[in-house]
């Protein structure tokens, strides 16, 4: 994970690279650290915690400086401290670097390297003492090719050389971006971090470094050989996020919905409409259909695979991390990764493996140009706006809606047209009773949540919420499988949420088979009086996620849980 920054350019460069980090921070937000170089010297400065509360210790305005970097860290190798925080410096302290990524076999590297003085625990710091040790004959850009072609792993990297004032960048299964403003050049793992500064941007491929020509930018592959890179405009909103009068992001994205909703309705009935249509054909032409995904974005997939399956078309998810344990992709296969950032590095690499072995891609993501969007044959973009919240919410919705969209173009089958009204009228409806469930279940430590059918992915998706933001041990799953283990956990009083979508009574024994065993049942149905849902039963799917996304956040912040950034996790999971 961790996010990665640079600015070459006219600006105040410690400035820039502040505001690039605050906007990176969803990467990684466990240190961060920013060098600059002045005066053919490095300033370095880093701290550990979130941005907000270190900025004062990143200060550096004061050094008149025209090359930086800067980093925003999610541990892999190494504890949470501020040795280990990035940018790392060479012995010399001509360089300093930041990197995001694993490289595999950083301690044969630093084995090979001899003596060097290394300060911190991270596969990273290796990288700028190579740099230095190869650099040796004063040319940057041999230890920068010698670096990718010695290098196992991932990463993209950022390296400041004080004594030339430039900074490289360089890349290979890590993303990297770079804009190209009127007042500089803007290096960053995403097009977010600099979006204020420009519309024309650069993307890097595996295998190319960039470096500065006297403001020009020049981008060549790992042999040294000049590419030819067109910059890509790219419309997008200019606007930092703000949490407006909400307190947390998470509340304000859940009360986003409804209007994300309707702009992606749109778009799929015109802008995308033949890419829509391209996707359905595409997902009827081949035999096999798998979904690729993580987290979140998986459990929409699984819903992806209920709804096709309705549809007549066989269709299978698999967990991106595992995936290739389980596939049989080849050329007849249709591979689907959803994924709200288009980075999720388990995801790209299911889907460099189904390439190779012949298989079409049709993604469905968020993030507008990330590296899964362009590695696809079509691509549908659910629009649903920057997400600052580690947890995916709105983006959740949108996933879903598209997923829905598509199997209904192929089986003809009902969506609600009104659906962002009636999930508007959810989230106000229901906010009250929620609120004094969530006092209700505030103190559990365990929760079960049940489904069947297209409830039991929401079952998990509300069970993995709980975990992630709630910190309460959930576990979502299939209703009829209760009494092939789980009912032996079922005490007086635990708590269990059944999803019951109306005409599914199926689950209704399963409900009795808890409760005849003590369980506090609290049933999400249209059927329960105590709550709202809306009249058509195509929208249950979104309603009751909706409320177990608020049920989730009114319990966190009775708990008083960092809500949107909650410990150990990071929004863009770019390692394996
Ligand atoms: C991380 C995030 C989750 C997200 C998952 C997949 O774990 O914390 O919220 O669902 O990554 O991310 P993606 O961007 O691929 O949807």
């Amino acid at each position: 994970m961790c996010g990665i920054a640079g600015y070459y350019g006219s600006g105040n460069t410690c400035e820039v690279l502040l505001n690039s980090l605050k906007r990176l921070e969803y990467r990684g937000y466990d240190s961060a650290g920013i060098a600059v170089s002045s005066d053919f010297e490095i300033h370095i400065k880093k701290a550990v915690g979130e941005l907000d509360d270190i900025k004062s210790d990143l200060d550096l305005k004061d050094k008149k400086s025209k090359a930086g970097i800067g980093h925003t860290r999610w541990a892999t190798h190494g504890e949470v401290s501020e040795e280990n925080a990035h940018p790392h410096v060479s012995c010399c302290g001509r360089f300093a670097l930041v990197h995001n990524g694993i490289l595999e076999n950083w301690e044969e590297m630093k084995r090979e390297l001899g003596e060097h003085r290394f300060t911190s625990e991270t596969d990273s710091e290796v990288v700028v003492h190579f740099i230095e040790q190869r650099s040796q004959d004063g040319c940057v850009e041999t230890a920068i090719r010698e670096f990718m072609k010695e290098a196992k792993g991932s990463y993209s990297i950022a390296v400041l050389d004080s004594k030339r004032e430039e900074v490289f960048v360089m890349k290979n299964g890590s993303p990297m971006a770079i804009g190209i403003g009127s007042d500089g050049l803007f290096f960053a793992s995403d097009i977010h971090a600099f979006s204020e500064h420009t519309e024309n941007v650069v993307f890097l491929d595996d295998n190319e470094y960039a470096t500065v020509r006297g403001s020009e930018l020049v981008v060549k592959n790992h042999k040294g050989k000049i590419v030819d890179k067109q910059p890509k405009t790219i419309k997008w909103s200019k606007k930092s996020p703000n949490k407006k009068n909400f307190e947390h992001y998470m509340y304000k994205e859940i009360n986003e919905i409804p209007s994300v909703l309707r702009k992606l309705e749109k778009t799929l009935d015109r802008s995308q409409k033949n890419d829509l249509n391209k996707f359905r054909d595409m997902l009827k032409e081949h035999e096999k259909i798998i979904f690729t995904a993580s987290g979140t974005s998986y459990h929409a997939s699984l819903l992806g695979v209920y709804f096709l399956q309705k549809a007549g078309i066989e269709a299978q998810a698999l967990i991106a991390s595992e995936f290739k344990n389980y596939e049989r992709a080849d050329d007849k296969t249709l591979l689907v990764p959803v994924s709200q950032s288009g980075e999720t590095k388990d995801v790209i690499e299911a889907v460099n493996h189904s390439r190779k072995k012949g298989a079409d891609i049709a993604s469905i993501t968020n993030v507008p140009h990330s590296t899964i969007e362009r590695m696809s044959d079509v691509n549908l973009r659910i629009n649903a706006g920057q997400e600052i919240c580690v947890a995916a919410t709105k983006t959740f919705i949108n996933q879903l809606y598209t997923i829905m969209r598509l199997s209904s173009s192929i089986d003809g089958a009902n969506y609600n047209a009104d659906l962002a009204n009636a999930l508007k009228n959810t989230i106000q409806k229901n906010e009250d009773k929620i609120k004094e469930l969530a006092e209700e279940l505030s103190d559990e430590e365990d929760l079960y949540i049940i489904g069947k059918g297209e409830a039991y992915p929401i079952a998990r998706e509300i069970a993995l919420k709980l975990k992630e933001i709630a910190y309460i041990h959930a576990e979502g799953m299939m209703a009829g499988e209760l009494k092939h283990g789980t009912l032996a956990l079922i005490e007086d009083n635990t708590p269990v949420v059944s999803l019951i979508p109306d005409g599914n009574s199926s689950i209704a024994s399963n409900v009795k088979e808890v409760e005849s065993r003590g369980a506090n049942t609290i049933k999400l149905s249209p059927h329960n009086k105590d709550f709202w849902f809306p009249e058509r039963n195509e929208s249950f799917v979104f309603a009751s996620t909706i409320l177990g996304f608020l049920l989730t956040y009114w319990i966190a912040k009775r708990n008083g849980l960092p809500i949107d950034k909650p410990r150990n996790l990071a929004k863009s999971v770019t390692v394996q």
